[in-house]
C-alpha cells in the first residue's frame, strides 16, 4: 500500500492507509494503546485495539523514536473529540497491522520541548536527534523557502546561477584563510574562499552580467552569537550598474520576501531608511544601527542600509591602511592623486543592510579602473610585485575590457536568525560548530594518518609545551 503523509489521513475519512513515522508517544489507557506518531508533515494518533491482534502486540513493545510503519482505517473523531490544537485532530488511524522498522535507545535528551533548556555540547554531539525537535523541523524547512525565494526571484529576473570553486586562493576578507595542502604541488596550498568576491568580479568580465550564488563562505574566526566559521551568502554581482541599481534589487528582494514569507511581520521604513556611515556614527555610534521602535516586539522589522564607507581604516597593528570592507571596492576619489594623498579621508561606494542591529548584506561598486586599482593596493600595503603575485589575475583582468559592476552578498544565517527570533545563528544551521569551532558530531577537526601526512608532504611541528 502506498505511503500517507499524516497530514493527509485528515481527508482519507472511512479509507485504509499506510502511515510511516517515529512513535513520539505512547499511552495504555486500559485495554487500549494510544501511539503519536510523527513524520516529517505531522502527527497522527493511532488506536489499537486487541482486537488487532498483531498490532496490539507490536504497539505493546513500542518505544518513544522507534520507527513503525502502520496499516490501519482513517476515522473520523465525533465533534466533541476533536483535537484542536492538532493539524490531523479530526481524525484518528484504527490500526489493523503495526510493523517495526526500526528499535531506538532512549533519547540523551527531551525531543518535546523547545530545547534552550538542554546543555548546547550534547545537543550539538546528538545533532540528528536534537534536528528532530519541531522548532529546528521548522526553522530548517523555514531556511529553505527562503533560499528558495531567493533562488526564484534572481532566476525569473535573468540571473544566472554559477558556481565557483573552493579550492582556490586567498580572497581576503579580513579573516584568516582555512588552507589545504596541496599533493601534486608539494609546499603549497590552497586557501578555502572567505567569499566568492575575485571569481563573481571575473565572472562580469566573462559576460555573465547578472550572477548569484547561494555559497558557502569560510573564514577561520572565533566564532559568535552572529558568526561562524562557515557561512551561507546570497552572493550577486551585476554589470553596467550604479549603486541605485543594486540598493533598489536588494530592497525589493528582501521586502518581498518579508511580505511574501512572513507576512505577520511589520518592516518599518518605506523605502528602507538611508543613513551615511559618518550620520550612522555619529547618530547611533554604530554602522548597524537598530531602528526598531520596540525592541520587545518579535515581528517589527526595521531594515537600514548604511552607504559611504570611508575606503581605507588604519591597521594599527599591520602598521598600514586596510580596506574597510574588501580591497576591490570603487573609492569616490576622483584621481590617483586625490587617492594617494588622502587615504583617510576617501569615500568608497561601499553600502552594508542593517536589520535589527545586525549587518545581514554588504556590497560595493568595485573598482574597475585599472590605475585606481593598482594605487588602492598600493596604499594597502602591497608593493607592485606583491599586488601583481597576489592579485594579478585581478589586474590582468581588468586590462581586458571590463563593464562597470558592483553586487552585494547577504548573510542568510543572520536573516533566519533574526526572521525566526532565534538568539543564535547555530539555532538555523542544520550542522553548527561549537564556540572553538569543532563539529561535536562528527569529532571535526580530526588528527591525520602519517601517511596522509606523507602523502601531503606534511610533518607536524613537536609542540614546545608537549614531552
Ligand atoms: P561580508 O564580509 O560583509 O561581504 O559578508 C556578507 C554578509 O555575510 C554575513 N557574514 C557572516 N555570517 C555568519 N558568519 C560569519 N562569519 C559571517 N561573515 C559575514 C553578514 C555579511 O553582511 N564579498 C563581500 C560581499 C560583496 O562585497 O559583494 C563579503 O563577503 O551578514
Amino acid at each position: 500500500m502506498n505511503r500517507t503523509y499524516t497530514q493527509d489521513t485528515i481527508k482519507k475519512g472511512g479509507k485504509k492507509v499506510c502511515v510511516k513515522g517515529w512513535v513520539a508517544g505512547r499511552r495504555d489507557h486500559g485495554k487500549i494503546i494510544f501511539l503519536d506518531l510523527r513524520d516529517e508533515r505531522g502527527v497522527l494518533q493511532v488506536v489499537v485495539t486487541p482486537q488487532a491482534n498483531q498490532a496490539y502486540e507490536q504497539a505493546g513493545r513500542c518505544r518513544s523514536e522507534w520507527v513503525i510503519e502502520i496499516e490501519g482505517t482513517v476515522q473520523k473523531r465525533p465533534d466533541s473529540m476533536v483535537q484542536k490544537d492538532m493539524a490531523t485532530g479530526s481524525v484518528e488511524l484504527i490500526a489493523d497491522q503495526v510493523n517495526i522498522l526500526s528499535e531506538a535507545k532512549t533519547p540523551p535528551f527531551a525531543l518535546d520541548t523547545s530545547g534552550y533548556e538542554i546543555g548546547e555540547e550534547k545537543r550539538l554531539q546528538y545533532r540528528y536527534l536534537d534536528l528532530r525537535r519541531e522548532r529546528l523541523q521548522k526553522n530548517i524547512r523555514e531556511r529553505s523557502r527562503i533560499v528558495h525565494f531567493f533562488r526564484q526571484k534572481l532566476l525569473e529576473q535573468g540571473f544566472v546561477e554559477i558556481e565557483t570553486p573552493l579550492l582556490t586562493k586567498s580572497t581576503p576578507e579580513g579573516a584568516r584563510d582555512f588552507l589545504v595542502p596541496s599533493r601534486l604541488s608539494p609546499g603549497t596550498f590552497y586557501a578555502l574562499p572567505q567569499s566568492p568576491q575575485q571569481y563573481k568580479q571575473l565572472l562580469q568580465v566573462a559576460g555573465f552580467e547578472r550572477y548569484f550564488q547561494l555559497a558557502r563562505a569560510l573564514r577561520d574566526e572565533d566564532p559568535r552569537g552572529d558568526r561562524q566559521a562557515e557561512h551561507t551568502q546570497l552572493d550577486v554581482e551585476m554589470s553596467f550598474v550604479d549603486r541605485e541599481d543594486v540598493l533598489s534589487l536588494i530592497e525589493a528582494l528582501y521586502r518581498e520576501l518579508v511580505s511574501s514569507l512572513f507576512p505577520q511581520k511589520n518592516m518599518a521604513g518605506d523605502p528602507f531608511p538611508r543613513l551615511t556611515y559618518k550620520e550612522a556614527m555619529e547618530k547611533y555610534g554604530t554602522d548597524k544601527p537598530d531602528l526598531r521602535k520596540n525592541k520587545e516586539d518579535k515581528d517589527e522589522l526595521a531594515f537600514v542600509f548604511v552607504t559611504d564607507f570611508p575606503a581605507f581604516e588604519w591597521d594599527e597593528k599591520g602598521k598600514r591602511w586596510d580596506a574597510t570592507h574588501n580591497p576591490f571596492s570603487r573609492s569616490q576619489a576622483k584621481s590617483v592623486e586625490e587617492l594617494k594623498t588622502n587615504p583617510k579621508n576617501v569615500l568608497s561606494h561601499q553600502y552594508d543592510l542593517a536589520l535589527n542591529g545586525f549587518e545581514i548584506a554588504g556590497g560595493s561598486l568595485r573598482e574597475y579602473r585599472p590605475d585606481m586599482l593598482e594605487a588602492a593596493l598600493e596604499i594597502m600595503g602591497h608593493s607592485k610585485e606583491q599586488a601583481r603575485e597576489r592579485f594579478g589575475h585581478m589586474l590582468e583582468a581588468v586590462e581586458y575590457g571590463v563593464p562597470p559592476h558592483g553586487g552585494f552578498a547577504g548573510g542568510v544565517d543572520r536573516l533566519c536568525a533574526i526572521l525566526f527570533n532565534e538568539p543564535n545563528i547555530r539555532e538555523v544551521i542544520a550542522f553548527p560548530k561549537t564556540g572553538d569551532n569543532r563539529d561535536l558530531m562528527m569529532q571535526a577537526p580530526d588528527s591525520v594518518s602519517e601517511d596522509q601526512l606523507l602523502e601531503l608532504h606534511l610533518s607536524l611541528r613537536k609542540n614546545k609545551n608537549a614531552s
